[in-house]
């Protein structure tokens, strides 16, 4: 380990405990998953330039999508709007009202499930579902039949070419769906034709990314946020750059000190896997994946694969070693059978006998583990968690780079960031190593648990957008 790398947590007393013969493979992982503070740092170096490689005209792997959100709220938005967000289990559509003085709204929500046949349907049932359910929604909210268009802002969290902020085609499907007919197409006349063919009356006014919509929701409640990040299913950050500073929009002439909102898209860093530390785990996730060779970042880092890995580790120290022997294992080797919480719930049992870890095994997976391999279960659980918070530091710090940001805080909204108790401190200790703070200094750079993105910040957006169009947006 070189110098002024943080301790293995763990790792020796993992070591100590377990049968002898279990050592080499576990440390040959343990080897695989630790990043050391060297390797965090060589990663952001990249991880900057490709950022600016992105706003250049030729483009890189980052897109640095320009979202055409001009600025953080005033606090003087106001009117009601619609919101929609499209998940990965939920439609949520809500009816806000901003008031008056920043920070203040009323909000009315409705979540319908998303069946996850429409993850790989057509574009057809995706964009009918979407109609039904906005449908609905407006039914009761009494406006089914209302002579006037309903202003609604689409969050769509995926990467989106926007030649304007009322257009977004669809790079490429990430999170694993699998849609045909949409790739390469504008997402808005898609939807407004199957709102108009069940007469639904709603204008889609803004296509939102979550990230940018965290943005300018955690703004306006603390001015001091400058990024704003998901760490969920997927991963990825937005954050605000100046006109000037984006060779790919010199031809817009806009003035070079105004800032528009940067969806960077950098799930999709070091798709040429030139820096990232990659093991064979990786690789075996990328191949089973709709889009291999797409998103290599995120797929070492988000919520959608966490579980994958373990469930991959464990599969080879059961081939390999002999884990869970005697038992059956079939469950376990069902793809996404073990998803992010049930990391989150392993480490937080800390207990010697690992009772809630040992029923989680047996209630999801039918294994009875024997006690050195909840040992060996918990510290794999460790690696993987620990290397995806490390990694997941490398992009806001090079963010944090880029732009000269010293300190501020960022808005991360996402359900493994807010349920997975570890993640933050490992984030904040990885960021502390990469930019080099001082022992004695606190953190100058925090991560906070971001507002209401796809809510309050899409309907925010929407109020930015109608107001800079002096209202034409809503005739
Ligand atoms: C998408 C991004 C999104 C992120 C978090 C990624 O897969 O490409 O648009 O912000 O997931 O939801």
């Amino acid at each position: 380990m070189s110098a002024g790398n943080p301790p293995k947590p763990l790792g020796c007393q993992v070591l100590a405990e377990i049968p002898p013969d279990y050592v080499p493979a576990v440390q040959r992982i343990e080897d695989m998953f630790t990043v050391t503070t060297d390797k965090l740092k060589q990663i952001t170096e990249h991880f900057v330039s490709e950022l600016e490689k992105g706003l250049s005209l030729e483009g890189g792997n980052i897109p640095m999508n320009v979202t055409w959100v001009m600025g953080f709220p005033t606090g003087n938005e106001h009117g009601k709007y619609f919101t929609l967000d499209m998940g990965g289990t939920n439609l949520r559509v809500c009816e806000v009202v901003l008031t008056d003085g920043r920070g203040k709204y009323e909000i009315v929500q409705a979540k319908y499930k998303m069946r996850e046949e429409l993850k790989s349907g057509t574009a057809d049932q995706l964009w009918g579902f979407i109609a039904d359910c906005l449908g609905e929604f407006l039914e009761e909210r009494h406006l089914r039949h209302s002579p006037e268009k309903v202003p609604l802002a689409f969050t769509f969290s995926y990467p989106v070419t926007q030649p304007s902020i009322r257009n977004g085609i669809l790079q490429r499907w990430t999170k694993d769906f699998n849609i045909d007919g949409v790739e390469g197409h504008d997402v808005v006349p898609q939807l407004e034709a199957a709102l108009e063919q069940k007469n639904v009356p709603i204008k889609i006014i803004a296509i939102v990314n979550d990230t940018t919509g965290t943005l300018i929701a955690s703004s306006y409640e603390d001015p001091l946020i400058q990024i704003g990040s998901i760490f969920s299913t997927g991963c990825n950050a937005a954050y605000m750059e100046n006109c000037g500073s984006i060779p790919k929009i010199k031809d817009k002439n806009l003035p070079p000190d105004t800032p528009v909102a940067i969806n960077t898209e950098y799930g999709a860093f070091d798709n040429e896997r030139k820096v990232l530390p990659l093991t064979p785990f990786d690789g075996e996730i990328d191949r089973a994946s709709p889009r291999p060779g797409q998103q290599t970042y995120e797929k070492m880092v988000a919520g959608l694969y966490l579980g994958e890995l373990l469930r991959l580790v464990l599969i080879q120290l059961h081939d390999t070693n002999g884990l869970f022997k005697g038992q059956d294992i079939s469950r376990l080797r069902q793809t996404h059978v073990v998803d992010s919480s049930f990391l989150a719930t392993i480490e937080e049992d800390v207990s010697e006998a690992m009772g809630d870890i040992f029923n989680l095994f047996d209630r999801q997976l039918g294994i009875k583990p024997a006690p050195h391999e909840l040992k060996i279960v918990r510290y794999m659980v460790e690696l993987i968690g620990t290397r995806a918070a490390r990694l997941y530091a490398c992009g806001i710090a090079a963010i944090c780079k880029k732009k000269n940001i010293e300190s501020c805080h960022v808005g991360v909204d996402g359900s493994v960031f807010n349920k997975y108790s570890h993640f933050r401190e490992r984030a904040a200790q990885a960021l502390r190593e990469i930019l080099d703070w001082p022992p004695d200094l606190k953190d100058p750079v925090t991560l906070h648990s971001a507002e209401d993105g796809s809510g309050v910040g899409a309907a925010l957006i929407a109020a930015l957008a109608v107001e800079r169009s002096d209202g034409s947006l809503l005739s």
